[in-house]
C-alpha cells in the first residue's frame, strides 16, 4: 500500500507558538506540553509544526518585558503570514506573552487557541504560605525595616517558586489568562488549570485536537472577538481584582481586533461588578485554591448576570453553554456577589490637571488613609534619581508625602514595572507600609499599595506630571476619580514653556520605534501603523 498523497494534503498544518526557553522559569514545562498538543493534532487529522517564537520572561528581560511585547506581536504576526499555517495554538502564560500572542495572531486572523501555561503550585516558608511576588514585596519591606535575617531571606527565595508554572498570585499572568479565556480564545475552564496539574496536560491534548475542527471550519480569531467577549473580559478582571497591566494589554488587543475600547469603560464596569476572587495581593488565597474552588467558570457562575452569555469560545459553545452547571466549591476564596471582596471592581480610573488623558489605581490593594489624600510632593525625575535619593534621611519625607516619578512611561523608559515606587527606608524602619505614590509606569499586578500608575500624556512627552515640583500640594480622591495639582493654570503654563524633553532613551534600531510610533497608556501602547487595524488591505502575494 502506497502514500495517500491528497490525503496527506488534505491535513490542516497547524503552528504551535511555543515561547519555550531555558530563560522563561515560567514556561519550563512548555517542552512537554507542546508533545501533548501534537498528539491531540495527530489524533484529529492535522499535521503539528512546532514553531519556537521569542519569549517574554518576567523576571530576567530588560529593560523590560513591555518594552519587546510590540515586537513580539510583529514576530507573531509575520510567522502566520509567511508559512502556510492553516491554524495555531498560542502557547504562552508568562505576563506578556499573553496580549502578544494574541496581539499577532489577531492581526494575522486566523483560527487560534489559546494554551495558558497555568498556574505554579503555592510557595511555603516556615508555615507561611508564599504568594509571588505579593509575598516577596511583603517581606522584603520586613528585610529592610531590619526584622528579617539574610538567611531568612535565602529560605524564603527558595520557598517561593516551588514547580513549573506562572506567578500564582492574580498578578498579570493569572489576570491576562483568565480575561482570555472571557475573550473566548481559552477551552473553558482552561487558564485556571495549574501547571503541573495532570489535567493540563489533558487540556494541551485538547487544543491540539480543538484547532484541527476550528481549521477545517474556518472559524478565525477575529470571529470570537467581538465588542460583547471584550465587555466580559473586562468585567471578568474587574471581578478578579485583576492586574493593573490588563488595562493596556486590553486596549492594544481590542485595537487589533477593531473594537474600541476605552479606560472609561474600564471604570464604568468597575463600578458596577465588585471584586469576588479573594485573592493576593486584594485578598487571601492563591491560583491553587481558586482552581480548587471551582475556579474561572465557578467566577462565571457568580456574575453570570453581568456576561454576555452569547458570546462564542473555541470549544464551539457559547459562554453560556460552557458555564453550565458550573459551581463554587468554597464561597471565602470565590466569593458571591453580596459578599465580595471590595464594593467596587479592582481598578479605577482618575483623572484631573495631572492627567487629563487618565491614570489608573487599585484601591483594593491600597491603605485606606490614603484614598482621599492630600499631601506634599516629593519629585524623582527618573528612576536613578528614585534609587539614589529616596533613602536620604536629609529629604525629611513623611508618611504624608506624594512620591512622583517623572519619566517612567512608555517613550520615557519603555513603560517599566517601577510603579510601587519604594517606600524610604527610614520611614519602613518606623512601620510605615504604604504612601500614595505617583508614576507613569506600570506597576506588577503582584504589587500592593496606594500607587497611581499610567498617568497620561507621559512626562517624557511634556506631560502634566512633568511640571510637578517639590511641595507642591497633590490630591487624591479616588472615590470622586480625581487626580489634582494645586497649582495654579498660569503657574503651569510658566512651567510648561520652561521644560525641557529628557534624553531620548532608545535610539538604536527597534527602540526608535518607541520614540515614533508608541501610543500612550491609554491607547494601549501599541504602535501607531498597526492602528490600521483589521480593514488595512491585504497586500498581493505571488
Ligand atoms: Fe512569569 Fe510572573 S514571572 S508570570
Amino acid at each position: 500500500m502506497g502514500f495517500d498523497t491528497d490525503d496527506f494534503k488534505a491535513k490542516p498544518v497547524i503552528g504551535i507558538l511555543n515561547t519555550w526557553s531555558d530563560l522563561n522559569n515560567c514556561h519550563t514545562h512548555f517542552r512537554d506540553r507542546a508533545e501533548e498538543v501534537k498528539r491531540g493534532v495527530w489524533q484529529a487529522g492535522g499535521f503539528p509544526v512546532e514553531i519556537p517564537i521569542m519569549t517574554l520572561s518576567e523576571s530576567f528581560m530588560k529593560p523590560t518585558s513591555m518594552y519587546y511585547r510590540n515586537l513580539v506581536a510583529l514576530e507573531v504576526e509575520e510567522t502566520m503570514r509567511c508559512y502556510p499555517l492553516d491554524g495555531v495554538v498560542l502557547m504562552g502564560g508568562c505576563d506578556k506573552t499573553v496580549p502578544s500572542l494574541i496581539m499577532g495572531a489577531t492581526s494575522a486572523n486566523l483560527p487560534a487557541i489559546f494554551l495558558p501555561a497555568g498556574p505554579m503550585l503555592k510557595g511555603c516558608w516556615r508555615g507561611n504560605i508564599l504568594g509571588s511576588g505579593t509575598d516577596m514585596w511583603k517581606y522584603w519591606a520586613e528585610r529592610q525595616a531590619g526584622n528579617l535575617c539574610g538567611e531568612s531571606w535565602n529560605e524564603l527565595e527558595d520557598s517561593i517558586a516551588r514547580s513549573p508554572g506562572t506567578c500564582m498570585t492574580m498578578g498579570t499572568a493569572s489576570t491576562m489568562a483568565a480575561v482570555t479565556e472571557a475573550l473566548g480564545l481559552c477551552l473553558p475552564g482552561a487558564s485556571s488549570i495549574p501547571a503541573v496539574h495532570s489535567t493540563h496536560a489533558r487540556m494541551a491534548t485538547a487544543c491540539g485536537r480543538r484547532i484541527v475542527e476550528l481549521a477545517w471550519d474556518k472559524t478565525n480569531i477575529r470571529d470570537l472577538l467581538t465588542e460583547d467577549a471584550f465587555h466580559n473580559a473586562v468585567v471578568t478582571d474587574m471581578a478578579l481584582g485583576g492586574s493593573t497591566n490588563a488595562i493596556v494589554h486590553l486596549i492594544a488587543m481590542a485595537g487589533r481586533a477593531g473594537v474600541e475600547l476605552t479606560i472609561d469603560r474600564f471604570d464604568e464596569i468597575s463600578a458596577q461588578v465588585p471584586v469576588i476572587a479573594n485573592i493576593r495581593p486584594c485578598g487571601d488565597y492563591l491560583m491553587e485554591d481558586f482552581y480548587d474552588a471551582g475556579g474561572l467558570l465557578g467566577l462565571f457562575s457568580r456574575i453570570r448576570e453581568h456576561l454576555k452569555l452569547d458570546c462564542l469560545n473555541v470549544s464551539g459553545k457559547t459562554l453560556g453553554e460552557a458555564i453550565e452547571g458550573a459551581e463554587v466549591f468554597d464561597d471565602d476564596v470565590i466569593r458571591s456577589l453580596d459578599r465580595s471582596v471590595s464594593k467596587a471592581g479592582g481598578t479605577f480610573v482618575l483623572r484631573g490637571n495631572l492627567a487629563p488623558n487618565g491614570a489608573v489605581i487599585k484601591p483594593t490593594a491600597a491603605e485606606e488613609r490614603l484614598l482621599k489624600h492630600r499631601g506634599t510632593a516629593a519629585v524623582f525625575k527618573n528612576y536613578a534619581d528614585l534609587k539614589a535619593r529616596i533613602d536620604d534621611p536629609a529629604l525629611g519625607l513623611t508618611p504624608d508625602h506624594v512620591i512622583v516619578l517623572q519619566n517612567a512611561g512608555p517613550i520615557g523608559a519603555g513603560m517599566p514595572e517601577w510603579g510601587m515606587l519604594p517606600i524610604p527606608k527610614y520611614l519602613l524602619e518606623q512601620g510605615v507600609r504604604d504612601m500614595l505614590r505617583i508614576s507613569d509606569a506600570r506597576m506588577s499586578g503582584t504589587s500592593y499599595g496606594a500607587c497611581v500608575l499610567h498617568v497620561s500624556p507621559e512626562a517624557a512627552i511634556g506631560g502634566p506630571l512633568a511640571l510637578v515640583r517639590d511641595g507642591d500640594q497633590i490630591e487624591v480622591d479616588v472615590e470622586a476619580r480625581k487626580l489634582h495639582l494645586d497649582v495654579s493654570d498660569e503657574e503651569l503654563e510658566d512651567r510648561r514653556s520652561a521644560w525641557q524633553p529628557p534624553e531620548k532613551k532608545f535610539a538604536r534600531g527597534y527602540g526608535r520605534l518607541y520614540h515614533e510610533e508608541i501610543t500612550q497608556a491609554h491607547e494601549g501602547c501599541d504602535f501607531r501603523f498597526l492602528h490600521a487595524g483589521p480593514d488595512a488591505p491585504e497586500p498581493d502575494i505571488f
